[in-house]
C-alpha cells in the first residue's frame, strides 16, 4: 500500500494544473489517468491551438459567461485565479499566444505548448503520474481513501476528482466522477451535451440541407427571462441542422421543445430596404436579396414562395412582409443535438450545493471535484479552460 498526501484522478486540464500547484506547495501528489495519451482534450481543443482563456471574463459577474444551477458559485475561484494569472504562467514558460475574437486567447503554435507547460509544472512539483492506469474501486474509512488501481493500492487523506465531462468518449471521457459523487451520496445535476450542433427533423430540413457549409453572421436567441440566451455570432448550415459559434453558444441554453429565434440579417431593416427597392428595381427579387445575404441562401429561401420568383417591382407587399418576417424572425425548433460525440462540454454535473466554492471540497470530507465534472458550464471562447485552471488552483491551495 502506497501513501500520498493527495491523489488526483484525471490528467486533463484541471487535474494536471492542480497536481503541479499542489506539488509545488509541498504535497506528495499522485496523478492517475486511464487514457494512453495525456491531456488529449487540450490537444484537440481550439482547432489544435487551444483557446485557453478569455480576456473578457469578469469574475465579479460570472453569470455573464457561465451556466449552472448556481452560476455565482464560480465567482470565488475565478477571482482568485484570473486569465492574467494564466497568461503570466505561459509567459514564464516562453509560450507565444494571441487574441483572436472577443477576448479569446490561443497558442500561436500548438496546444502541445500548453500541455508541455502543465507537464513541466508537474515535474517541478515532483508529481508522480500513473498513466495509463485504471481506478477499479474507491473506498473511504478511518485511514482516508483507498483506491484499487491497475498499479496497486494507494491510500490518501485527499482525493481530487478531475475526470471531466462526457463529450468525446472515444478519447477517454467517462462518467467515473459522477459515479464517485453518487457513491458518496452527493447530488448530481442531470447532464446534457452543451456547445453542440443542433439537429432538425430530416424532412423539414431537406430544403436547407443543400446549404451545408454556408456560414453567415446572425443574431440568435432562445428561452425567456433568466433562462434566456442571446448571441451575435456566425451560423453554419450543416447536412443535419445548424452549427457554428452562434448555435454552439445557444445550445447550452436550449432545452428540448424550445424554439430558436434567428435574425439572419442583424442590423438591417429588410422590409424597409426591399420596399424602397421595389419602387425602382426590375431585377428578380432573388438577385436583390443576394446583395444582402449569401446568394445560395437567398435562392433557397425565395424558392419557398412562388410570389417571390418575380421582378422586385412586381412582388406583392404582403409577400415582401412575409419574407422579411421569415428571415428576421425565423423560429425553428430543433429535434435534438449531435450528442456527446460532437459536444465540446457537458452541462450539469456534481451539484455545487454539495461543494465549497472556496476549496471545491464536497460535503464528503477530503473528497474534491474540479473542472468540467462540476455543474459549471462556460461559454465557448476559453471560459471552460479558465474554469478548469481556477477550480484546480482553488483546490490545490486548500489541500
Ligand atoms: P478533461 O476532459 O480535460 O480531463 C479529464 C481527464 O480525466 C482525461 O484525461 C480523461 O482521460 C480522464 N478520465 C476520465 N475518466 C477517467 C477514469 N475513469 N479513470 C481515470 N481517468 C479518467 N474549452 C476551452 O475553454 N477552449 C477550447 O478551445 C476548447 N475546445 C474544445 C474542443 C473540443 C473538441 C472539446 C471536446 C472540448 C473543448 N473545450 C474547450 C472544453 C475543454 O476541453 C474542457 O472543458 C476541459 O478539458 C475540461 O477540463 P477537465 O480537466 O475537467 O477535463
Amino acid at each position: 500500500m502506497l501513501d500520498f498526501d493527495v491523489v488526483i484522478v484525471g490528467a486533463g486540464a484541471a487535474g494536471l494544473f492542480c497536481a503541479g500547484v499542489a506539488g509545488q506547495l509541498g504535497q506528495r501528489v499522485l496523478l492517475i489517468d486511464h487514457a494512453d495519451k495525456v491531456a488529449e482534450k487540450i490537444r484537440i481543443s481550439g482547432g489544435g491551438r487551444a483557446n485557453f482563456t478569455n480576456r473578457d471574463l469578469d469574475p465579479r459577474a460570472p453569470q455573464k459567461h457561465y451556466l449552472g444551477e448556481n452560476p455565482h458559485f464560480c465567482r470565488s475561484a475565478l477571482s482568485r485565479y484570473t486569465p492574467t494569472d494564466f497568461t503570466a504562467l505561459l509567459q514564464r514558460h516562453g509560450v507565444p499566444f494571441h487574441e483572436k475574437h472577443k477576448g479569446q486567447l490561443f497558442c500561436d503554435r500548438s496546444a502541445e505548448d500548453l500541455i508541455k507547460v502543465l507537464l513541466r509544472e508537474c515535474e517541478t512539483g515532483g508529481v508522480t503520474r500513473w498513466q495509463p492506469c485504471a481506478v477499479k474501486a474507491v473506498a473511504h474509512g478511518a485511514d482516508g481513501y483507498t483506491l484499487e488501481t491497475g498499479q496497486g493500492s494507494v491510500r490518501t487523506p485527499a482525493l481530487v476528482v478531475a475526470t471531466g465531462g462526457l463529450p468525446i468518449p472515444k478519447i477517454g471521457a467517462t462518467d467515473w466522477g459522477l459515479r464517485v459523487a453518487r457513491q458518496f451520496e452527493l447530488p448530481v445535476v442531470p447532464t446534457r451535451p452543451a456547445l453542440v450542433p443542433l439537429t432538425f427533423d430530416e424532412r423539414a430540413w431537406t430544403p436547407f440541407a443543400e446549404l451545408a457549409g454556408l456560414a453567415l453572421p446572425v443574431h440568435i436567441e432562445t428561452g425567456e427571462k433568466k433562462a434566456k440566451g442571446a448571441f451575435d455570432e456566425d451560423l453554419l448550415f450543416t447536412h443535419r441542422g445548424l452549427s457554428g459559434p452562434a448555435v454552439l453558444q445557444i445550445s447550452s441554453y436550449w432545452r428540448e421543445g424550445q424554439p430558436l429565434r434567428l435574425d439572419l440579417l442583424p442590423g438591417v431593416n429588410l422590409l424597409q430596404t426591399l420596399t424602397e427597392r421595389k419602387l425602382s428595381s426590375r431585377r428578380l427579387l432573388t438577385n436583390e436579396l443576394a446583395t444582402l445575404l449569401p446568394s445560395r441562401l437567398a435562392d433557397t429561401w425565395a424558392a419557398q414562395d412562388p410570389l417571390l420568383q418575380r421582378p422586385t417591382n412586381e412582388v406583392p407587399d404582403k409577400a415582401l412582409a412575409r419574407l422579411a418576417e421569415g428571415l428576421q424572425r425565423w423560429q425553428l425548433t430543433p429535434t435534438g443535438t449531435e450528442g456527446y460525440r460532437k459536444a465540446e462540454v457537458m452541462a450539469g454535473g456534481v451539484d455545487t450545493k454539495a461543494l465549497s466554492s472556496q476549496t471545491m471540497e464536497s460535503q464528503q470530507p477530503g473528497l474534491y471535484f474540479i473542472g468540467e465534472v462540476v455543474d459549471v458550464t462556460g461559454w465557448l471562447g476559453g471560459y471552460n479552460f479558465q474554469w478548469a485552471w481556477a477550480s484546480a488552483f482553488a483546490c490545490a491551495q486548500a489541500l
